[in-house]
């Protein structure tokens, strides 16, 4: 068994697979993509990430290659040819390859990629991270899962520096989400998340956490937050596709809460562990 990518209607082999220096996406960052978990080889909540993924095609005037099925046929090829019983899906599709780099130069076909990579965190781990609190600097349509990610980047570069795993972010000092993930905080037992916007990315895990704290009388309020509500929170945690719910422990140079994983982040750990679990065990 081999990794293999789908590119364009053909299955390749990763290095082998090559884009046109033309591709929208080379010269523009003019595409959208998604990342999909994928449990014991069962992509995780593939309905709703393939609706986003359509919406965000939508915003940006891309007609959707593929039907469900059509891309679940892909992705199942690429699932059942990887190493591993557990990875991420990633999709990017482009506006094309155009016959010049010109702002509006039009397009025959979108370029679609499929790809397989390894998961971020171990399959069920919990794991403390520490963050930064930085300015939000990027653009306003952060609903759309746009490929330009500078951003982003700039931001994670920052973060890193400072020995930061992740960089939490404001806009005039309301919270809005991580630079990869989405953000909850609790205090006096309440769980706290911004509501969505066009700030923020609609997180497929963030709404699976909202979803499943009510079965655990737990309800998750969606408000804006401030940056001393987050300085005073009990517990912090981000959610993301690749990291499923990780608690921060420390912001800046102050420690979270009590210091150590909170209680609550350890429930809704646990539940979001349950959860995956009875998808597996349910009749596919
Ligand atoms: N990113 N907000 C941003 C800015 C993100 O980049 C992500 C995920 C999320 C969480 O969305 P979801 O729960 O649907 O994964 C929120 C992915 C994993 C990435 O860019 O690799």
């Amino acid at each position: 068994m081999s990794d293999i990518v789908f590119l364009n209607g053909s299955y390749l082999k990763k290095h082998e697979a090559n884009v046109s220096i033309l591709d929208r996406g080379f010269l523009f960052g003019d595409g959208v993509y998604e990342v999909i978990p994928v449990y014991h080889q069962t992509p995780f909540r593939l309905k709703e990430h393939l609706d986003r993924l359509n919406q965000s095609l939508s915003s940006i005037n891309i007609e959707p290659p593929f039907n469900e099925n059509e891309w679940l046929t892909h992705i199942n090829e690429i699932i059942t040819n990887y190493t591993d019983k557990h990875l991420s899906i990633y999709i990017q599709i482009t506006r094309g390859v155009s016959e010049l780099r010109d702002h509006l130069a039009s397009t025959q076909k979108p370029t679609v990629l499929i790809m397989p990579s390894p998961l971020t965190i171990k399959f069920s781990e919990l794991k403390p991270i520490n963050a930064i609190l930085l300015e939000d600097i990027r653009w306003q349509h952060c609903d759309i899962k746009s490929i330009s990610l500078l951003g982003n980047i700039l931001l994670k570069q920052e973060a890193l520096s400072q020995n930061a795993d992740e960089a939490l972010l404001h806009r005039n000092n309301l919270l809005t989400e991580g630079a990869t993930s989405n953000i909850f905080l609790v205090k006096n037992n309440q769980v706290f998340t911004p509501p969505k916007s066009p700030f923020i990315l609609s997180g497929i895990t963030r709404d699976v956490i909202i979803e499943i704290a009510q079965q655990y009388q737990i309800t998750i309020i969606e408000k804006e937050l401030t940056v001393s509500e987050l300085y005073d929170a009990d517990e912090v945690w981000v959610s993301s596709s690749s990291r499923e719910i990780s608690p921060v422990t420390q912001i800046n140079d102050k420690i979270v809460g009590q210091g150590g994983i909170g209680a609550i982040s350890k429930v809704m750990h646990s539940a979001f562990q349950q959860f995956k679990q009875s998808l597996l065990d349910s009749p596919r």
